[in-house]
């Protein structure tokens, strides 16, 4: 009876511990380690069998049936765990916890040269003006010639642009797109023209050999000055918050007549004056002029029937001014801790 009774004791207990064993073990190669110390040849389950031998004789067949189930059990709780560890898929699934915080992705951002081309591009839609593109490699004909300028002119010298072979150049301008545009297009012409301009100039804060500019172009009958001057004035207002005003010097283009700079008031100091504006309150912004009629002769346009108006401005320099960024090789070296600083900062400035 003694006897007996710790065979069952000792098989429960080996049960239990077997049991336990298999719940907590962590790979295949634990497990196997587990099935090697209870079921193995030399394991505890063939070492606790062999006592069955020792029991009294009636005792035997029930002590025999249970050490079997305890057997059948322990190989049962192996295969399960076997089949988890060979099942990837379902063992991550078990861990997973969703209760954890979720793993953030950085998120992408425009560069602010971008923004600003972007809500420029945007204002002016608005206003009825549709985006045109031209290439950056342009010829001679669209980026000088045919914008009425002479071959003597400063801004042709082979140490201020980029000539390429083939009477072929890096366009030094925007304002190619102008004429690429009148060549396809007939009256009414209404575009604005985002890009990138080249010019040989040795980078310091204010210069970059590779810069942005915005073109616009406006031409139907009757086209004025005072069209100009709105759609400048709404600009300025819209970019930079409704308190700015702008003012128009004389200047020359060689291919607007008459040409004019437009300037905004420094929206920086409020127009009392600060290092940005030289003390002066006032920001030059654009250049702008009235089409002039050897550029409608170049394009197949009869200068007595329309007129237009023009304009370009330098996006980095609004980008400067809007941001308080005070060297413009800032935006070019893509260094991620400036950059990071544009994600939600141009919408904010816009009061
Ligand atoms: N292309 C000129 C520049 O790069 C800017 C400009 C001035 C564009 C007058 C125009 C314009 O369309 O009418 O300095």
């Amino acid at each position: 009876m003694d006897v007996g009774n710790s065979f069952i004791e000792e098989l429960d207990s080996l049960r239990r511990e077997a049991l336990a064993a298999l719940l907590t073990v962590e790979d295949a190669a634990a497990l196997e380690a587990v099935r090697i110390e209870y079921l193995g040849r030399n394991g505890r389950m063939v070492s606790v069998m062999s006592r069955l031998g020792a029991l009294p004789k009636e005792e035997r067949p029930e002590a025999g049936q249970q050490a079997n189930r305890v057997k059948n059990e322990i190989q049962q709780g192996f295969q399960a765990r076997l089949e988890e560890f060979s099942r990837p898929a379902a063992s991550t699934e078990a861990q997973w916890d969703p209760s954890l915080p979720g793993r953030s992705r950085p998120l992408g951002a425009l560069h602010p040269i971008r923004q600003v081309a972007d809500r420029i591009t945007e204002i002016l839609s608005r206003m009825g003006f549709a985006v045109a593109d031209g290439p950056d490699i342009e010829t001679v004909e669209n980026n000088f010639d045919a914008l009425n300028t002479p071959a003597d002119h400063p801004s042709r010298d082979p140490l201020d642009t980029f000539y390429l072979p083939e009477g072929t150049l890096l366009r030094t301008q925007t304002s190619p797109v102008q004429i690429r545009t009148m060549l396809a297009h007939r009256p009414p012409v209404r575009i604005i023209a985002p890009g990138r301009c080249y010019r040989r100039d040795t980078p310091d804060a204010t210069h970059s050999a590779t810069f942005h500019q915005v073109e616009g172009l406006y031409v139907d009958h009757d086209v004025s000055m005072a069209d100009l001057k709105g759609t400048i004035a709404q600009l300025a207002r819209e970019l930079m918050g409704p308190r700015v005003q702008i003012r128009f010097r004389p200047h020359f283009f060689p291919f607007t007549e008459p040409s004019v700079e437009c300037d905004f008031s420094c929206t920086v100091c409020g127009g009392t004056g600060c290092r940005v504006c030289k003390y002066s309150g006032w920001l030059e912004i654009a250049g702008a002029g009235m089409v002039d009629p050897r550029v409608f002769q170049k394009v197949g346009y009869d200068p007595e029937e329309f007129t237009g108006f023009a304009f370009g401005m330098g996006i980095e320099r609004i980008a400067m001014i809007l941001h308080g960024i005070d060297d413009i090789r800032l935006l070019y070296e893509n260094d991620a801790r400036f950059i990071d600083q544009f994600r939600m900062r141009f919408h904010e400035n816009l009061h």
